[in-house]
């Protein structure tokens, strides 16, 4: 198993392009299910997490077409409505198939994600709008199986703020028979983004971005172009890799746009941040002061860069209180900085980070995707050597993570 050798203390410097979202791109890919035309994506961002979807895809009788960045999805073919256990169980995102399959093809057989490092995660919330829709849905030897010759439009509300669930549901609508509404919807950029796609190729939705999303549902749904947005978290990771090791950076091809909380949070730390139409740059102190963040859906700060948030307070001035509100069981970072000398304090959802002067490399263990990145951070401002153990999290969400730091002037090496 691979592993990341990074030696710490040198304050990141220089400029690196950030990716087009993961987030984005993998309910994006999956719309692609709902019309016979070819859709073509560019700016699609070289994850492992993105070449699990197109190979799911793929054995579902789409042909894949890659080249760079772009990728076209021609789903004339598509005969096998179905995503076996195999594939589903390394990338919970999957079931987004789900959604496209049953409105398309009437039917779909798709295993449930199971559980998962940061949460027990259900999918109850999409099944229980595909059936107010007219699926008949039975779950059955850990998979989900939806049929409906035609779903229906309906009014639906979901229990809770979720963002797969949503764009789910959003994608299912578009070729419904009459009006949708979804009430408590996801506001995350990335559902607008998927929107703009699916308005692209045909769809008529409106409200994307609010927390009520109406769909008119159409006969059928045609080919497109689409650009995926910037990824925002990568985006917010490399601001607090700079801000941990008192560096300066620019990071291109993104915007502060979809940030606004996590910039003023990197403020209130101490960091100069100058933003630009296509670019961030970020001058951090000598030290960082405490920031205390509480995790909530989109627009309230995202526990996607909780981790990030931790590594930082960990080598702050001060003591910062972390809530997470989103995932029952996110804080397994806590134990691993914690090993590189890290004061902290974890009482159910709320982790109390006092910050030390100082940590120290050591052999740490990455547990899923942003907690691998908080450990990086951590470990870019270290004193000594940190090896990241089991870093195949990091290449489900970062494309050419080392390339990147390396850029910013980083001593990072993946070992085998
Ligand atoms: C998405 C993101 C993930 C991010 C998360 C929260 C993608 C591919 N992944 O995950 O990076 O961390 O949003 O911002 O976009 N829940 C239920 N029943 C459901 C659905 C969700 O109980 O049917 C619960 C979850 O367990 C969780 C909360 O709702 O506690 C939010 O989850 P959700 O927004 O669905 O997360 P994902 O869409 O899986």
């Amino acid at each position: 198993m691979d592993k990341l050798l990074i030696e710490g203390g040198l304050p990141l410097r220089g400029e690196t392009a950030i990716s087009g979202a993961k987030n984005a791109a993998l309910p994006m890919l999956t719309a692609a299910l709902l019309t016979a035309e070819p859709v073509t994506f560019t700016n699609v961002p070289d994850l492992n997490d993105i070449g699990t979807m197109l190979r799911l895809l793929a054995q579902m009788g789409v042909v894949v077409e890659r080249q760079g960045d772009t990728v076209t999805l021609d789903a004339a073919g598509l005969d096998q409505p179905v995503a076996p256990y195999e594939m589903v169980k390394t990338m919970r995102a999957s079931i987004l198939v789900l959604g496209p399959l049953v409105a398309r093809m009437g039917e779909a057989r798709v295993s449930l994600p199971g559980g998962c490092a940061i949460g027990a995660r259900p999918v109850d919330q999409h099944i229980k709008g595909l059936t107010a829709m007219g699926a008949h849905i039975a779950v059955e030897q850990g998979y989900v199986h939806a049929k409906c010759a035609r779903l229906n439009g309906a009014r639906l509300f979901t229990d809770m703020v979720t963002v797969t669930g949503t764009e789910n549901l959003m994608m299912a609508a578009c070729l419904a028979a009459g009006d949708t509404v979804i009430e408590n919807a996801a506001r995350e950029p990335e559902v607008v983004d998927l929107a703009n796609c699916l308005v692209a190729m045909g769809a008529q939705i409106s409200g994307a971005g609010t927390d009520v999303i109406r769909i008119r549902g159409v006969e059928r749904l045609h080919g497109a172009v689409h650009r995926i947005m910037p990824d925002r978290i990568e985006t917010g990771t490399y601001l607090c890799a700079a801000a941990a090791t008192g560096g300066e950076i620019r990071l291109t091809g993104t915007s502060a746009a979809y940030l606004d909380v996590v910039v003023d949070k990197l403020m209130d730390a101490g960091c100069e941040i100058a933003t630009e139409r296509d670019a961030i740059r970020l001058k951090a102190p000598q030290r960082l002061t405490a920031v205390s963040i509480r995790t909530a859906p989109y627009p309230a700060f995202p526990t996607d860069m909780q981790a990030q948030f931790m590594a930082i307070n960990a080598v702050a001035d001060g003591t910062a209180i972390i809530r997470e509100t989103i995932f029952e069981n996110r804080f397994m970072h806590a134990v691993e900085l914690i090993r590189l000398g890290a004061d902290i304090r974890i009482d159910g959802n709320t982790a109390f980070v006092k910050g030390v002067g100082q940590l120290n490399g050591a052999t740490v263990m990455a547990t899923d995707l942003r907690a691998s990145a908080g450990l990086v951070i951590a470990g870019l401002a270290a004193r000594g050597e940190t090896l990241v153990d089991r870093i195949y999290h990091l290449d489900r969400g970062y494309e050419s993570l080392e390339r990147k730091l390396a850029a910013l002037g980083a001593r990072v090496r993946r070992v085998k």
